[in-house]
């Protein structure tokens, strides 16, 4: 058999804070470049490595000169690197042109070390998960992460969609950076309507609905109460009462309203669980202890930043352009913000986080940017580690049967739309396994997509035809993907099991497309780094996409089960099973499950 080339040593290649070529391989490449212009230009490693930039169209790596800051003409430091130049294993060409120097990677190593490292980090990693594209840079650091967030017995709109999809996606990404994430769904489970269900129960509450479907049943009572109490003022009075002595903590009017929470977090735990998505906790606008509310106002009269209006207790924001902010109410009840404020003092007391993301749509920027300033004005180091990860509208959100109200809902016009679509191709539906839970699968992978495709502050058009067609940049489009990749191993029975990876030859590789996909693979622990920095669950589409187009593009040249070289069909295989590790290992990131039929 030919022999076959290995991964070079790291052994060579000096240490650079932040880098790990045991699971980014473009680092020990950057590195090596940088060490080129250390022993020509006499510059440290670290200066040397941050300008080591990805190289246009047939360049893997452009160091651009004047980044270096050096005193003299670029064109002799070109000159001096070019002609210093000498090829090693890692990098085997070099280009100048002035003021850039352009360098190649040796290709027998490209191909082997990459490879190896998406099949030892995905195969045995040591942790008994998938870990290429994890990085530990956040080790060692806590997250309190809080996302999603709907009220009890109102909608599950659009926005809290929007913040559960981004939140878990977040979570995601952190934990793959190593952080040590806590996340928390903080409900709406307080407030002024609780009476109002309360009385609304008591004419309209039926104790098997409730238990059935307590989120269904809880928003009926709620819309006929309210109708109730828009002809009858008594109502609201009597709700207002009603609420007082759950704020004053009377048992009896709490017991109710205990369940009706618990209930509604068990059928949103199912739900969630459909989409992939789970909390650490469950708290809520109710978990805010009256004390730390107190404590928070004590503390602003103490700093003299409050006043009286109205019999109301405000904060004037004017001169940081964020308005004036009612803190406590005419009748002394709290409120909102002054719940955000005291629930964020307890969680720094609780959790001592390095960061802290609240998932929140943009409509509430105001409402945050005042409770993160006030956290500031009294004084609490801590408030620069707050976060505002918002988001855009969603226009357009309804069912078949009208505007969506429930997740539930959402998830089932999903998973009909997809069905629907899958049973045009007769043949092919045939031979799905369990097509329900296969379409209910893609039509969430649709939802999600276009969810995540464009930048988080877009505004978006809900579009089920869009979103459920196979062709285009979609979730369905994504999963067929992968389902293709999935099959190449089925599909090529002699070739399996593939011998050990050492003699697989990785030299047989040679086809422009070929180079294409693991260059492309080569990236993705870097995707992942520039995911973390911009927060964006669309860089990661976008390379998805990109890597799923550029697969596509190369089955017809790149054949395995028509290449006559057996030798050259394993190492395609291997490619494409790699390529199916990384595809998936995204998709997974972007809280898909990746599918192996359908
Ligand atoms: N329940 C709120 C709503 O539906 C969102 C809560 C956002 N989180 C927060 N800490 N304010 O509008």
């Amino acid at each position: 058999m030919a022999s076959t080339s290995a991964t070079p040593s790291f052994a060579n290649l000096t240490h650079v804070p932040g880098t790990d070529p045991t699971k980014c391989i473009y680092d020990a490449a950057r590195i090596s470049v940088a060490q080129r212009l250390v022993k020509s230009l006499g510059v440290t490693i670290e200066q040397a490595y941050v300008a080591v930039d990805y190289g246009k169209k047939g360049e893997d790596w452009t160091v651009p000169i004047p980044r270096l800051r050096l005193k003299g003409k670029p064109d002799e430091f070109v000159k001096k690197v070019a002609d210093e130049f000498e090829a090693d294993d890692w990098i085997d060409t070099v280009t100048p042109s002035s003021p850039f120097v352009h360098f190649r990677m040796r290709t027998s190593t490209l191909n082997r070390a990459v490879l190896d490292q998406i099949d030892r980090l995905t195969h045995h990693s040591g942790t008994g998960k998938p870990e290429y594209g994890t990085n530990d840079s956040g080790k060692g650091k806590k997250l309190v992460l809080e996302y999603s967030s709907p009220n009890i017995a109102k909608q599950f709109h659009v926005g809290h969609l929007r913040s559960t999809i981004i939140g878990a996606f977040l979570n995601n990404l952190y934990r793959a950076c190593g952080w040590d994430v806590v996340s928390l769904n903080y409900l709406g489970d307080w407030g002024k309507q609780f009476g109002l269900i309360a009385v609304g129960f008591e004419r309209y509450g039926n104790k098997e609905a409730l238990e059935k479907d307590a989120i269904k049943h809880l928003f009926d009572v709620y819309v006929k109460i309210n109708k109730d109490a828009d002809a009858d003022p008594a109502v609201h009075d009597a709700a207002r009462a009603y609420f007082k002595r759950m704020e004053d903590g009377d048992e009896e009017a709490l017991k109710h309203w205990r369940e009706w929470r618990a209930l509604s977090i068990r059928k949103y735990e199912a739900e969630y669980a459909e989409l992939n998505v789970a909390f650490d906790e469950y708290i809520g606008e109710s978990t805010v202890s009256q004390e730390s509310q107190d404590d928070a106002l004590a503390k602003l009269n103490e700093l003299q930043l409050t006043k009286e209006s109205d019999g109301a207790l405000v904060i004037d924001l004017e001169k940081y352009k964020l308005a004036t902010a009612v803190l406590r109410k005419r009748d002394g009840t709290s409120l909102y913000l002054t719940r955000d404020i005291g629930g964020a003092v307890e969680r720094w007391e609780k959790y001592h986080f390095d960061k802290m993301i609240y998932v929140i749509s943009s409509q509430q920027d105001l409402h945050v940017a005042q409770f993160f300033k006030i956290l500031g004005l009294m004084g609490f180091e801590w408030a620069s580690r707050l976060e505002h990860i918002n988001y855009g509208l969603v226009q357009g959100m309804s069912t078949r049967k009208g505007t969506v109200v429930f997740l539930e809902d959402i998830i089932r016009e999903a998973a009909t739309c997809m069905h629907e679509q899958m049973q045009k191709n007769e043949a092919k539906y045939a031979s799905i396994e369990d097509p329900e839970k296969t379409s209910r699968e893609i039509g969430i992978s649709a939802i999600k997509i276009q969810d995540m495709q464009a930048k988080r502050i877009n505004n978006y058009s809900f579009s089920w035809d869009r979103m459920t067609s196979f062709e285009g940049d979609t979730g369905p489009y994504l999963q067929y993907a992968h389902v293709r990749l999935a099959s190449m191993e089925r599909k090529n029975p002699e070739l399996m099991p593939l011998p050990a990876t050492s003699e697989i030859n990785t030299d047989l590789l040679v086809e422009p497309q070929a180079h294409e996909i693991i260059v492309l693979l080569g990236t993705y622990p870097d995707v992942v780094k520039t995911a973390l920095k911009n927060q964006e669950p669309s860089t990661i589409i976008t390379f998805a996409m990109k890597l799923s187009h550029t697969i596509a593009s190369a089955w017809e040249v790149l054949p395995v089960r028509h290449e006559a070289d057996r030798e050259k069909a394993k190492a395609r295989l291997w490619m494409f099973i790699c390529a199916r590790d990384v595809l998936g290992a995204a998709m997974r990131l972007l809280t898909l499950t990746p599918l192996e039929r359908m």
